[in-house]
Parts: C-alpha cells; sequence; structure tokens
C-alpha cells in the first residue's frame, strides 16, 4: 500500500511558517506583504480559486486585493490595471488568474506583468530563470509538487521521471524542474503529452509519474510499475448522485494505483493545497527581495 504525500498537512506547516515571518515583519513596524489577484470573467473553476486565494492571505496575514473584470473588457484596460499594479509600491506580487477569455491575447497580457511582481512565475524572463537554473519565482503547482518531494524525502536524483501534459502552468515547467541540477531534479525527464503515441510504454518504465492532464482516472494500476511516486494535479468536477452533485477526480485511479505505487498524492489534499502555499511563498519572497 502506498503511503500519502499529504499535500494538506505540508501545506498547513507551510501556512504556518510564512505566518510567523508576517507576524515578525509586522511587529517591527513593517507593512505586511500584500498579494493582488486580476479575475476576468465568470469562469467557476477561476472563481473558486482566487477567492481562496484571498482566504489564504487573511489566514497568515498579508494584505491582499482582488480585481474583478467582466468577460467583456478590453485588452486595453486590462493592460491599464496591470500597469497600475506594476507601478504600486505597496503591492509586492500579483497575478491574472488563467484561463483569458479566448479573444485575449493570454502572452502578450503574461508580458506586461513586471517580471519583479510575477509571483505566478509565468513570465518568460522568469520562465526563462528557471530553464538556466537562476533565482526567480517559480510557477506554483510546480514549486509545490518539489517541495512536497523535498519534505517527504523522495529521491529523485537518476530516476526516470514522466510527465502527462505540457501546459505552460503545470507539465512544461514541471518537465523543466525535473531535469534540473540538484534534489528535487537531477531525474532524466520524459514530457508526454497528446501527440505521444503510447504513454502507457513510457509510464510502465516510470519511477516518478506526473500527471496533469485532467482526465479523470486516467492512469491505471497496469500502467506503472511497482513502487513508482505517483503524483497527480488534476483535479476535475464530476456529477454523480451525491448531495453536492459532483465530486472532484483526479487523473489517477486511485484505488488500483494506491496498491502498486510508493507514495501517491490523493485529489483533494495532494497537490492543490501545496500550489495555494506556494503561491504565498511567492509573494514573500518578492516582499523580501522586492522582486528577483
Ligand atoms: N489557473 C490555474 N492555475 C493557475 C495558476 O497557478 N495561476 C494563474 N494565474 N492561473 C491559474
Amino acid at each position: 500500500m502506498a503511503q500519502i504525500l499529504d499535500g494538506l498537512k505540508i501545506s498547513k506547516e507551510i501556512k504556518q511558517e510564512i505566518k510567523i515571518e508576517v507576524a515578525k515583519i509586522t511587529a517591527s513596524g513593517n507593512r505586511a506583504p500584500h498579494l493582488a489577484a486580476i479575475l476576468v470573467g465568470e469562469n467557476g473553476a477561476s472563481k473558486a480559486y482566487v477567492n481562496s486565494k484571498v482566504k489564504d492571505c487573511a489566514e497568515i496575514g498579508f494584505q491582499s486585493s482582488l480585481f474583478k473584470f467582466a468577460s467583456d473588457i478590453s485588452e486595453e484596460e486590462l493592460l491599464d490595471k496591470i500597469k497600475e499594479l506594476n507601478e504600486n509600491p505597496e503591492i509586492d506580487g500579483f497575478i491574472v488568474q488563467l484561463p483569458l477569455p479566448k479573444e485575449m491575447d493570454q502572452e502578450k497580457i503574461i508580458m506586461a506583468i513586471n517580471p519583479k511582481k510575477d509571483v505566478d512565475g509565468f513570465h518568460p524572463e522568469n520562465f526563462g530563470k528557471m530553464a538556466l537554473e537562476m533565482e526567480t519565482f517559480l510557477p506554483a503547482t510546480p514549486f509545490g509538487i518539489i517541495t512536497l518531494l523535498e519534505r517527504y524525502n523522495i529521491t529523485t536524483e537518476g530516476k526516470n521521471c514522466v510527465i502527462i501534459g505540457r501546459s505552460r502552468i503545470v507539465g512544461k515547467p514541471m518537465s523543466i524542474l525535473m531535469g534540473r541540477k540538484g534534489n528535487p531534479g537531477n531525474s532524466t525527464v520524459t514530457l508526454t503529452h497528446s501527440y505521444t503515441t503510447d504513454i502507457e510504454e513510457f509510464t510502465k518504465n516510470a519511477d516518478i509519474v506526473i500527471t496533469a492532464l485532467g482526465n479523470p482516472h486516467f492512469l491505471k494500476a497496469e500502467m506503472i510499475k511497482d513502487g513508482a511516486v505517483i503524483v497527480d494535479v488534476g483535479i476535475t468536477r464530476v456529477e454523480n448522485d451525491s448531495k453536492k452533485g459532483y465530486y472532484l477526480a483526479g487523473d489517477v485511479d486511485y484505488e488500483s494505483c494506491e496498491k502498486k505505487a510508493s507514495w501517491i498524492t490523493p485529489v483533494p489534499g495532494g497537490v492543490g493545497p501545496m500550489t495555494r502555499a506556494m503561491l504565498l511563498k511567492n509573494t514573500i519572497l518578492a516582499y523580501n527581495n522586492s522582486g528577483i
């Protein structure tokens, strides 16, 4: 039976560590770190994520601001808001919640963010620094995953790591981080995606599998090897007859994989809370360094 990579527990520890740091900052008369978020449109999942980020800030003593816009906001208006946040010395970091409405040029919006305040680590300057192993903000989900592996003393050096999905938010940065020097890191990485003809061929030989697919119960026990470390980034609402009317499903068929894996993340309570904690970590980094 696999042991649990308990993201909820570790995220609480990290939040507690940050809370203590914030208390020290404010006790010495300085203002608290301040995270802002921009939310465009009515995407239910995005609204929920952003609200939970605001709640996290309150919990650990950060200031937070949320700027909401209708989905028909012009690109120009959004760029003006970004410029304002870039220039506001009271705001240490901010995020633009993705996805943006389809009509918007996402890359142009991300490029407008001051890299020193880009606590998502999405700006090409920060992404490039990450790839070159320079100090920078790491995207919150991959940062959360490497922190989780680190806190559980999982060795990644020399391991075969297979990542499923090549999104800009998870898969792509994850593949870079696992292949970078250090531990976590020093893995031999295979990045699989929708054009990979036989994913199983790779997952069967993987010591570590990280799935970020959004395809409920995709990864079955017969696709993994004995003792593999399984990290599930997927979180999809699946309708059922329960009181809530739905449940949250990961990409991993947990019931079968937990019998074969050595370590596994639950959904919910695995990667999700780690992502939230790492955004706070990046914000305090931005506060302490006035950006990187
Ligand atoms: N959408 C899903 N995950 C994220 C994230 O980590 N940051 C932003 N800005 N948008 C997201």
